[in-house]
């Protein structure tokens, strides 16, 4: 009998121990998704861009703006993934306005044809997300020449953001939103050697990048005041996504990363609230802010440094081609080639440059066909 007794205590003291240690991993668990953006605010008919939203963080606020009624503009490098998310996303949210659209930040071109077709086919822009990134890639330069992480994840969104600009402060009130990370408390803008070419250090330049992220919310803020358009910027936790995808592959990943981001990491769908917050919350109305798990939180003064965030920004201008140049450098910029006999003149100068420039380089091929045309009366 007594022993009957001793068995059901070490029972009860059993499942009273197991029960005890799956609510604390269960509460565990809770505190590391943090909290969700709870307002049912619809946004029936807004006009959204996000970047790099077939996957990961970017997919799962997709899909939260698409519940809610947006027309949303999926901006993707690879348009074959671009379309399964968006399938998916029409799927789960019944919502036929979801676009699948190419943008590659990787070449500024790119950038500048999204936004040149996006300008064709919207007349307004209520909130951009500039979401997409890559993480620690290995010594890369982009189609223009920049350094990978420096060059996608600020100067290609730099160059978008401001390509629709005028289309974001003509839909005011309106938002944008830009992705960022905590790994900027690790980074710093290397102005000597912003393109990493002396050194090159796969944190370092994503450190680099993401302060830049923060700097230009920052400037952008400023610029913006009076427009009625809200920009911040979020770090979004440590998200069991593909970012890491560079940094840990193969059965490292299978056996031991993957099972522990699993628990230890947040979910996409968790990562994605703070962008969804910044995204949607009617009652934000300050910019130049830093938010994680819902709340602003303070910078380090590197990341508020405007000296900084003034000559970033117009080093990004010169850097995407958006600062008018003079007409000397301007000509400098043009790729004049021949194909089967014709001249094809690639013009990298802005918008107003344009016009006197084309008429100054057809002038210019004139003259020396007319040259060429002489030289040959001549022999
Ligand atoms: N995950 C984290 O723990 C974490 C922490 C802090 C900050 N963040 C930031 O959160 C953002 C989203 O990252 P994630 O974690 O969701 O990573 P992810 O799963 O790797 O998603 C990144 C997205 O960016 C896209 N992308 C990459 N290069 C691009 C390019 N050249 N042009 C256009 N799109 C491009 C990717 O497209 P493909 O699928 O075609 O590659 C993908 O859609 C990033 O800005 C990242 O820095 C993430």
């Amino acid at each position: 009998m007594e022993e009957e007794t001793n068995l059901t205590s070490k029972f009860i003291t059993a499942i009273t121990v197991i029960l005890c240690v799956a609510l604390l991993l269960f509460l565990i668990r809770k505190i590391i998704q943090g909290p969700f953006y709870k307002k049912a605010n619809r946004i029936d008919g807004k006009v959204v861009i996000i970047t790099g939203c077939n996957t990961g963080i970017g997919k799962q606020t997709a899909l939260e703006l698409a519940k809610r009624g947006g027309k949303i503009y999926m901006a993707c490098r690879d348009p074959i993934k671009c379309e399964d998310a968006r399938l998916e996303i029409i799927e789960k949210t019944k919502n036929e306005n979801i676009f699948n659209r190419t943008l590659d930040l990787n070449s500024l071109k790119s950038v500048r044809t999204f936004a040149n077709n996006f300008l064709n086919e919207e007349s307004k822009l209520d909130i951009l997300i500039n979401n997409a990134g890559v993480m620690a890639t290995p010594k890369t330069l982009t189609k223009d020449g920049f350094e990978l992480q420096f060059g996608v994840n600020h100067l290609g969104h730099f160059l978008l953001t401001n390509l629709l600009l005028d289309t974001l402060k003509k839909s005011a009130p309106s938002r944008i939103v830009i992705v960022s990370s905590a790994i900027y408390l690790f980074g710093s803008i290397n102005k000597a050697d912003l393109n990493s070419e002396k050194n090159y250090s796969k944190v370092g330049a994503y450190a680099q990048s993401k302060l830049a992220n923060l700097l230009f919310t920052k400037e952008l803020a400023k610029r913006l005041e009076g427009t009625n358009i809200t920009v911040n910027c979020c770090h979004p936790g440590i998200v069991r996504t593909e970012l890491g995808r560079h940094i840990v592959a193969g059965n490292f990943k299978k056996y031991v990363t993957d099972p522990l981001s699993s628990y230890f990491f947040k979910t996409a769908e968790a990562g994605a609230q703070p962008s969804i917050k910044l995204a949607l919350d009617e009652d934000l109305k300050q910019s130049g802010g830093y938010y994680f798990d819902q709340f602003r939180m303070p910078v380090l003064s590197k990341a508020k440094d405007m000296e900084m965030a003034k000559w970033l920004w117009e080093r990004s201008e010169e850097l995407v081609g958006l600062k008018s140049k003079s007409v000397k450098e301007s000509v400098t910029a043009m790729d004049v080639s021949d194909v089967d006999g014709m001249t094809v003149v690639e013009l990298e100068v802005t918008k107003e440059e344009m016009l006197p420039k084309i008429v100054e380089k057809i002038e210019d091929v004139e003259k020396s066909s007319d040259m060429e045309k002489k030289d040959e009366e001549k022999k």
